[in-house]
């Protein structure tokens, strides 16, 4: 077990996720190769569930790094809502 939770809870979890669209398969892909973590697709759709859930319009994200969770939060909260972004890192931002 390298992560949070359980290998096999991790695996039925990856397992049942539906499909996502090419733009955030993309940002995984880049992500991987340049070796930035990101929340991944499992917790990129808890966060959007909870900002559906609290019905969230507005988003203040700290460290968005090459911009997947921002992504997340950004379909969450619709168009007439906003996500603020920032990360410290001059090549991330
Ligand atoms: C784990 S990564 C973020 C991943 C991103 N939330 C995602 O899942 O797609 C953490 C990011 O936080 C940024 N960071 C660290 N300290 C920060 C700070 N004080 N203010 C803003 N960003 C910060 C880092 O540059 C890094 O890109």
């Amino acid at each position: 077990m390298g992560g949070i939770t359980e290998s096999p809870v991790e695996d039925y979890l990856y397992s049942i996720l539906p499909a996502r669209d090419p733009v955030l398969t993309e940002i995984e892909a880049e992500a991987a190769k340049r070796d930035i973590p990101i929340v991944g697709p499992v917790v990129g759709r808890v966060l959007y569930q909870l900002a559906q859930l609290g019905g969230a319009k507005t988003v203040f994200e700290m460290g968005s790094a090459i911009g997947y969770s921002t992504i997340w939060w950004a379909r969450a909260v619709g168009e007439d809502g906003k996500v603020i972004y920032t990360d410290s890192d001059a090549k991330n931002a």
